[in-house]
């Protein structure tokens, strides 16, 4: 063994013996170091780096999880170094799991394209991509959020990714804003405030529905939910975020069939995350301060179509009002465990995107009622 391999060798078994170990792991390439320190971790520690098989900080922002068979797989915004990370320079990254706790590097899912004419040019802005399966087509069903190349966030569009498999190679099919020309869909009386009346527009939110509805309504953070029926549903911030949007999603995933309603209208709610427990629909969401952290924020409804109820923080403890400095981006079943669901945000890094941390949580029910507490370090077992 050569002195400097040696040498490596020594400060990784320090790294790994260390408490700081996870502090320390490379961000970004693989290397034989990196390679050697993959280790198998048995819980998680929220807000440290996360190494995945090969000893690389995971690379998945604003993600979510798909379960296919025994498999979890995690896609999110493949971010890199800098405040260049906030722009898509490379795409949608995809890990795969059994344990929730190790991660393998699947690679990029969806990449952007050297294209200047593609709609997911490299440079775009592409966040919070979700994957769903279609067992009638049995395709792997990407939406995201798109904002066009040079254009800041103001394109607001909801972009869609196919593939054969969970791991893609993800072909991208088309971008635009939903339910151009449709008005929200209004269940029974209680739907009232969902209603909006574009020949007088009466608020802020009203006005920007009426503006874009011949064009189709923005469409940026988001999630998609797939109910035990079948049926999915594209959730995202519209209205300028102003109001979220709940959109039926055609029989294949890969459309808007019109009907939507319009949730907690004026109140500015980003980073939703949708989840059922005993029939009933619970959302986790933020609010909307860019970059920054602030309080989440939950809502029950007994249909999807509403009317939904908002019930305030379900963090607690420090930090509960800034969501322990992160932001919400998927509720994730734990399979075979019963109301085992874990709170999944993100930690950003604005100045330095691929830094980002994941602060998983458990949810625990008091009551039929949410609630998530800082963990330092946690593994499946509180749910038992
Ligand atoms: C908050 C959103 O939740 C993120 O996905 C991202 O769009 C940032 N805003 C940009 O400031």
């Amino acid at each position: 063994m050569n002195s400097r391999i040696y040498t490596a060798l020594f400060a990784v078994s320090i790294l790994v013996v260390s408490g700081s170990k996870a502090q320390q792991l490379p961000l970004n390439g693989t290397n034989q170091e990196a390679e050697n320190m993959a280790t198998s971790l048995k819980s998680f520690a929220p807000g440290t780096i996360w190494p995945d098989n090969n000893g690389v900080h995971i690379n998945a922002h604003g993600g979510g999880i798909l379960l296919h068979g025994k498999k979890y797989y995690w896609y999110g915004e493949h971010k890199i170094e800098g405040d260049a990370g906030n722009k898509a320079e490379v795409g949608v990254h995809c890990y795969s799991s059994s344990d929730l706790y190790n991660w393998k590097d699947e690679g990029i899912a969806l990449r952007v394209s050297d294209d200047t004419a593609s709609d997911i040019r490299k440079g775009c802005i592409l966040e919070r991509p979700k994957v769903v399966y279609n067992p009638h087509t049995k395709k792997y069903v990407m939406w995201f959020h798109l904002e066009l190349f040079g254009k800041g966030y103001k394109a607001a569009r909801t972009g869609l990714a196919v593939a054969d498999k969970p791991a893609g190679p993800f072909t991208f099919v088309k971008s635009y804003r939903p339910n151009a020309g449709m008005i929200p869909f209004s269940p029974d009386v209680s739907g009232k405030n969902e209603q909006v009346n574009c020949r007088i527009p009466t608020n802020k939110s009203d006005s920007f529905f009426c503006r874009d509805l011949p064009g189709g309504q923005m469409a940026r953070d988001m999630t998609v939910f797939v109910d035990d029926d079948g049926k999915a549903y594209h959730v995202f911030a519209s209205e300028e975020n102003h109001t979220l949007h709940i959109a039926e999603l055609t029989n294949d995933f890969m459309g808007h069939t019109g009907k939507f309603i319009r949730v907690y209208i004026g109140h500015q709610t980003e980073a939703p995350a949708v989840f059922k427990k005993d029939g009933k629909y619970f959302m986790i969401g933020s609010g909307c301060t860019g970059w920054k952290p602030n309080a989440a924020r939950w809502f029950s409804s007994n249909s999807i179509w509403g009317p939904w109820t908002y019930e305030g923080n379900p963090c607690l403890g420090p930090d509960a009002g800034l969501t322990y400095g992160g932001q919400s981006t998927y509720v994730l079943p734990v399979a075979g465990k019963k109301d085992a669901f874990i709170f999944m945000a993100d930690k950003w890094v604005p100045n330095n995107a691929i830094d980002g941390r994941y602060l998983w949580l458990p949810i625990i029910f008091k009551n039929n009622k949410p609630e998530i507490n800082w963990q330092d370090k946690w593994d499946l077992s509180v749910f038992n």
